[in-house]
């Protein structure tokens, strides 16, 4: 039977029990962490890049439902995009692209931006040591 009142769109329950690119890149270019100190969910994102591009993403989330869907689609989003266009995503891009999050959930995709961002910078700092 179908549950109208159930919020979350067959993509997210699809990127949730299948995540895409879960585990850890050794030698990764970059790392970012992002947490929620509200709920205590954590992201880690793992980024190879070559040229500008990124060749591989991984993460690694300890977090609800939504926040490992946000990951696993973050992810997607990523491989094979330039750097000047892997920063434009936004957590709105993720969550859209996973069909929608419940206005509650919508901090479950800023986690994955903010991953984002904390590992672009680690990619600068890195390349300027
Ligand atoms: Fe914490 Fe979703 S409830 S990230």
């Amino acid at each position: 039977m179908e549950n109208k009142s159930f919020p979350y769109s067959e993509l997210v329950m699809e990127h949730f029990s299948n995540p895409r690119n879960m585990g850890e890149i050794e030698n990764a270019s970059a790392v970012g962490n992002a947490g929620n100190p509200n709920c205590g969910d954590l992201m880690r994102l793992y980024l190879k890049i070559e040229d500008g591009i990124i060749i591989d993403a991984k993460f690694k989330t300890f977090g609800c439902g939504a926040a490992i869907a946000s990951s696993s689609m973050l992810t997607e989003m990523l491989k094979g995009k330039r750097l000047e266009d892997a920063l434009k995503i936004s957590n709105q891009a993720v969550a859209d692209a996973l069909g929608g999050l419940p206005p509650v959930k919508i901090h479950c995709s800023v986690m994955a931006e903010e991953a984002l961002k904390a590992a672009m910078e680690d990619y600068e700092k890195r390349k300027n040591s």
